[in-house]
């Protein structure tokens, strides 16, 4: 199975972004922690980011021919828009939403996700290893045979 990771605005200043609440791991060592554990549950990871809400459209909508399940960390646009939301809901996959930080340890705007309502799972506040974890749940979900 094939597992698509999307990451959204900013995100590609991961580890010089605010260190103090993002971590100092970059987005290349996240990434290389996600596609460790997935070589080991048996699942295929693709890599995107951008800073582009319609970007973010067309990668989850090419989802739906490339991949089995989706982990997305919208980022800001989590808590405004309605068209990502919209594609994930259009293209049936199962979703992860993961965010680095504890949004709701954080200001009142980020309390709210129009992702969360479309997700079928939501990890916050566990850095890096979030995205592990919504791997090892999708993995489950998927039925994904380790080698
Ligand atoms: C974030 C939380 C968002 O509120 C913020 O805009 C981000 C990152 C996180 O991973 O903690 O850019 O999604």
């Amino acid at each position: 199975i094939t597992v698509s990771v999307i990451n959204g605005p900013n995100l590609n200043l991961l580890g010089l972004r605010e260190p103090g609440i993002y971590g100092s791991q970059s987005l290349a060592d996240v990434e290389q922690l996600v596609t460790a554990r997935a070589a080991e549950l048996g699942v295929t990871v693709t890599f995107a980011q951008s800073n582009h809400e319609g970007e973010l459209v067309d990668l989850i909508q090419d989802a739906r021919t490339s991949a089995h399940a989706i982990i997305l960390n919208p980022a800001a646009y989590s808590h405004t828009s309605v068209a990502i939301a919209d594609a994930l809901s259009a293209v049936q996959l199962p979703v992860a939403e993961v965010h680095l930080s504890n949004i709701h340890k954080r200001e009142e705007f980020r309390h709210h996700s129009f992702v969360s309502a479309v997700a079928d799972v939501v990890i916050c506040g566990a850095g890096p290893l979030g995205y592990v974890l919504a791997l090892e749940y999708l993995a489950a979900k998927l039925g994904a045979a380790p080698d």
